[in-house]
């Protein structure tokens, strides 16, 4: 039996009497009559789910039917769900209760500037007609944690209005926010169009969960789009069942920065929703709404975290209709985020406009002063004219973050590229970005099909907030180790 049945109607199954399950189990504390009215007509919603029998139960009394005939009885013993309200008459108590049911008080009034973590799988809700198994927290109430505690929905909410969204999921990390929007948008026979250069866990998911669902799946050059004169045209890549187009700009390590107005006219003259993986503007230099995007996702684990210390995604949202999709599906896919996690992402959030300001500074400085080095060929950086779709990211972009990668020259072989990276000592080796400390990784695309030929001589950089100066000499001694 699934755990939302057990929540909501094994207990019942159990209860085996015309009572509901509360009293059957606990004793009969106090009594209060119900009429059949809009109550009634909520239980019963439920009731549609108790289609699975409790052990030792007779299945018949199980039956969804069966539970109709047991509230309609209008008459239910009931015990008050909220245990303050179950204490307010005196009522003499085992220590062993007090541990749950305490009478302690604690002073009223406290006001924090930090959101509290509320951490919940339970909510209370103030009577049995109140109950419901409704995800939209908006509009019924807080249901379950797995929907979101006010933590959780707090930073829903700041994300949405930073990206100018309706609304905003939360999700475990970046790439649940990824696969739980394939699944919400695509299904066997259709077809979903990614680019190159999108994360590489997006394009594994595709190419390994999607296919195995009869999804077909396609990839595009990046830099497609309205000007692409001397490539393939972005129409051609479209077929009668394209339904998704992903988006990523920059593109994960190679950071194409897309053409996404183009690409959006294109999709949706196609009769394709767009969607973006904008975590690179951690949501704020790139307005995806006003480009024309249907849904943005980032990981927040990156800036919007910006301390590498939690995983956490969002998935936001123009309008009532994606929100109602795609929270159905968070709730039956059961991406629940952490309401710790989503504390410090808040309290990440609140410093995110001043660490950005000093990691954009930094990484241009550093950018530019690589771009002159002689052991460097190329520098992918979205603000610089040598990153492809530089022209695109001037046009559509406020700003730049601190993530951009290196290409050195072409005679040096892959383990000088590994040594100057070991050799670097204030940045840290690792993967992920989006932090306080620098960070450096290399990347070999060689004989990966449909990439830039940089084979094994990229290394991505994350900037941090370490000083710009100390960062240059850190990288200058490594380069050292090139020669
Ligand atoms: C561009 C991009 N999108 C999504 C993700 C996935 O995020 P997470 O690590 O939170 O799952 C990453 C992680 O590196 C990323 O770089």
């Amino acid at each position: 039996m699934s755990s939302r049945m057990n929540r909501i109607s094994g207990e019942s199954a159990r209860s085996q009497s015309a009572l509901h399950p509360h009293q059957a189990q606990s004793g009969q504390l106090r009594c209060r009559i119900y009429r059949r009215g809009r109550r009634g007509r909520k239980r019963t919603k439920y009731s549609a789910k108790f289609t699975e029998p409790a052990d030792g139960i007779a299945p018949e009394s199980c039956h969804p039917k069966n539970y109709k005939s047991q509230i309609s009885n209008y008459k239910l013993l009931r015990l008050p769900i909220y245990p303050i309200r179950l204490y307010t008459f005196s009522m003499a108590k085992n220590w062993k209760t007090r541990l749950i049911h305490s009478d302690a008080k604690v002073p009223e009034g406290f006001r924090s500037l930090s959101t509290p973590v509320y951490r919940a799988s339970t909510t209370l809700f103030k009577d049995i007609g109140s109950a419901t198994d409704e995800w939209n927290q908006y509009e019924v109430g807080y249901t379950y944690g797995l929907y979101g505690t006010p933590t959780v929905l707090e930073l829903a909410a700041r994300v949405c209005e930073l990206e100018n969204g309706y609304r905003t999921l939360i999700t475990p990390g970046g790439q649940a926010a990824i696969s739980m929007v394939n699944f919400t948008y695509l299904k066997a026979g259709d077809h979903v169009l990614i680019p190159h250069s999108v994360y590489g866990p997006n394009r594994h998911f595709a190419s390994h969960v999607l296919r195995r669902f009869g999804v077909d799946v396609s990839y595009y050059p990046p830099t497609v789009g309205r000007n692409g004169a001397t490539q393939r045209p972005f129409e051609s890549y479209f077929r009668e069942n394209t339904r998704l187009v992903w988006c990523e700009s920059p593109g994960s390590i190679t950071m194409e920065v897309q053409d996404v107005p183009a690409i959006v006219e294109i999709a949706h003259r196609a009769g394709a929703m767009v969607v973006l993986d904008n975590t690179w503007a951690a949501g704020v230099y790139f307005d995806a709404f006003a480009h024309g995007i249907d849904i943005t996702m980032q990981a927040l684990t990156k800036y919007v975290g910006g301390h590498s210390d939690l995983l956490l995604g969002s998935i936001t949202v123009r309008d009532k209709d994606a929100h109602e999709k795609l929270g159905a599906m968070h709730q039956l896919i059961g991406f629940a985020a952490s309401p710790d996690d989503c504390s410090l992402a808040l309290r990440g959030m609140k410093t995110m406009a001043v660490r950005l300001a000093a990691i954009e500074k930094s990484a241009l400085a550093l950018a530019r002063w690589l771009a002159d080095r002689p052991e460097v060929e190329l520098v992918l950086h979205p603000a610089l004219p040598s990153c492809p779709g530089h022209e695109f990211w001037k046009r559509d972009f406020t700003g730049s973050s601190g993530v951009f990668s290196i290409v050195f020259q072409r005679q040096l072989p892959r383990e000088k590229v590994m040594a100057f990276v070991d050799a670097l000592k204030l940045f840290g080796i690792g993967y992920s970005w989006g932090g306080v400390a620098s960070l450096a990784m290399t990347y070999d695309f060689h004989g990966t099909p449909n990439r830039p030929d940089y084979s094994h001589r990229l290394a991505r950089l994350n900037i941090g907030l370490e000083d710009a100066d100390d960062l240059k000499a850190d990288i200058e001694q490594a380069l050292a180790a090139l020669k």
